[in-house]
């Protein structure tokens, strides 16, 4: 592999930065650390990261935790703004110059668009996008390409199914722009309501990544090698009841067992409200609680490229 100095001191912001052979990158070194972890459990010591979360977080704040601890780092941050200075009137551009003065990397979710893009405006260390509003999640978009690697084998020629909430999750956004890189087949599947962001195809279309849409979501069930569920992002709407018309309209049932591909893998970035029936969890294909495993190793692999000039040091 390439020395993968090209990720030193990076911004993480948006998927759309990371081309094809950036991905590859990262999924390799994924593997590779993965592969040799007790050679890594000091590649970052000396190093602090602060996780900044200002919406809740389950996986993605422990898992950003649990990788920079198991390779050395030291972690600092909050869960609620609350219990920050924000509470008291402080801007997130204060918030941010103050935090660079602390720690090596900033990780950021914040409930509006801009605030990763204005946290790097503000910062000299490098600022990582946890979550920006309804936008993007550009290292669950990652770590979801790296599962798929990982269990098909490829993520050329697949046909991938984005299902659910494609107008505010940011996931999808993230998983849609990545895979405009390979030759895979995109499905967006939604309510007419939460179809896939204008601004997500138009980027699409500009890279030639051809997709479908539509709201048959049991005509292109058994077409599927990625069956991405999704939750309907409740605290995105403004009204309620909007929420209520289409918040069971997609549920994945124990009878859709038995039309979707032998082979097929159901994703969920999680947290699932109803979309996944919990009878699915011990069907093999079922593959939402191992996807968070690959959140650790995604997460390592983009802190050891980030910090380090050369990643792959701890294996001289
Ligand atoms: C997602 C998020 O926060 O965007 N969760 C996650 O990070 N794994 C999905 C969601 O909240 O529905």
């Amino acid at each position: 592999m390439d020395i993968l100095e090209k990720f030193y001191n990076m911004d993480v912001i948006s998927a759309k930065q990371f081309k094809r052979s950036d991905v590859e990158d990262l999924i390799e070194l994924s593997l590779k650390i993965e592969k040799n972890k007790e050679k890594f459990t000091n590649a970052l010591h000396g190093k602090v990261m602060a996780a900044l979360f200002f919406e809740p977080s389950t996986r993605t704040r422990l898992s950003f935790e649990s990788a920079m601890l198991r390779l050395g780092g030291s972690v600092t941050g909050f869960s609620e703004a609350g219990t920050s200075s924000v509470k008291k009137g402080e801007t997130l551009a204060d918030t941010i110059r103050t935090v660079a003065n602390y720690a090596d990397v900033i990780v950021i979710r914040h409930s509006k668009e801009g605030a990763a893009k204005l946290a790097q405006q503000f910062s000299d260390i490098p600022i990582i996008n946890a979550g920006n509003g309804s936008q993007e999640h550009p290292t669950q978009g990652l770590l979801d390409v790296l599962a798929i690697h990982d269990l098909k084998g490829t993520v050329d020629n697949l046909n991938v199914g984005l299902i659910g909430d494609l107008k505010y999750g940011r996931t999808v956004h993230s998983v849609a722009h990545l895979f405009s890189n390979f030759k895979s087949n995109l499905y967006f599947i939604s309510p007419e309501q939460l179809k896939m962001q204008y601004r997500v195809k138009d980027s699409l279309t500009l890279k030639n990544t051809n997709f479908v849409e539509t709201s048959n979501f049991r005509e292109i069930l058994p077409k599927l090698d990625v069956i991405y569920m999704t939750r309907i992002q409740k605290e995105r709407f403004a009204d309620l009841e909007e929420y209520a018309k289409v918040k069971d309209m997609f549920i994945l049932t124990e009878d859709d067992l038995k039309i979707i591909k032998e082979d097929a893998i159901i994703l969920h970035p999680l947290p699932r409200v109803n979309e996944i029936d919990p009878v699915i969890d011990s069907d093999p294909r079922a593959k939402y609680f191992e996807q968070t495993y690959y959140g650790m190793m995604m997460r390592k692999a983009i802190l050891a490229s980030v910090l380090l000039k050369d990643p792959l040091e701890s294996l001289k």
